[in-house]
């Protein structure tokens, strides 16, 4: 299981600190969070801030578009060197479109779901992904609470991508702490995402540590 922090909840004030910081926590992915303030109630950064830290990063990105109109990031994003790019399949006409332009430019492909959202809604698209984004609070926000009503999707993905025999691999976002990540342990879940409950502690190494016990408990 690999933990991804979500800069959201770090200071961005001190952006440069904190990707060191939480490299040297053994973070395993960094999680940008995309907003436009249109698809979500929130903005927060693109291009540019993707951009510089593309520059200094020593860990793979990995892009959580929460923007209408999602595929203009593609290409600018796969020349930075993302890895990972999701988006929310309500915000464009055509998901398996997108999810195809994003394979091409050799990125990894996720479909994110909100906990409002059916997974059945995104079944077909379950045999083309890389991987599953699955909110585990509404999207907009760092520090909210989990929604446990969304375990059952993932327990479903879980599943579902052993019945098939797929490789999609399964990311977990909204609400990670020390107590909600034990409703992951009984499913094989990749990626853990967690903002505040990484950048509000005092030691990162030390959250992520008890991240990753907690889970395996
Ligand atoms: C919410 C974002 C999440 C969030 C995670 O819209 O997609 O990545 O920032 O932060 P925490 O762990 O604080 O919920
Ligand atoms: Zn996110």
């Amino acid at each position: 299981m690999k933990i991804a922090p979500s800069i959201l909840a770090s200071n961005f004030c001190k952006l440069s600190q904190e990707l060191e910081a939480i490299t040297n926590a053994n973070a395993s992915i960094i999680h940008l969070d995309i907003m436009d303030g249109h698809y979500v109630p929130n903005l927060t950064f693109g291009l540019p801030v993707v951009q510089a830290i593309a520059k200094e990063a020593k860990l793979p990105l990995d892009a959580h578009l929460m923007v209408l109109n999602p595929d203009t990031y593609v290409d600018t994003f796969a020349e930075l060197g993302v890895e990972y790019f999701s988006f929310h399949p309500e915000t464009v006409f055509h998901p398996d479109g997108l999810i195809q332009k994003i394979k091409t430019r050799k990125m990894k492909a996720g479909i994110a779901i909100n906990p409002g959202t059916s997974v059945n809604c995104i079944v077909e698209l379950l045999y083309c992904v890389d991987f599953v984004l699955v909110m585990t609070v509404n999207p907009g926000f760092t520090g909210q609470k989990f929604i446990t009503s969304t375990v059952s999707k993932i327990k479903y993905l879980d599943e579902f991508r052993k019945l098939h025999k797929l490789k999609y691999e399964i990311e977990v976002d909204g609400g990670i702490n020390f107590d909600t990540i034990k409703h992951l342990t009984p499913y094989n879940v990749d990626i853990v995402v967690a903002g505040a409950y990484i950048f509000h502690s005092k030691d990162y190494g030390e959250a992520i540590r008890t991240l990753n016990s907690a889970y395996i408990l």
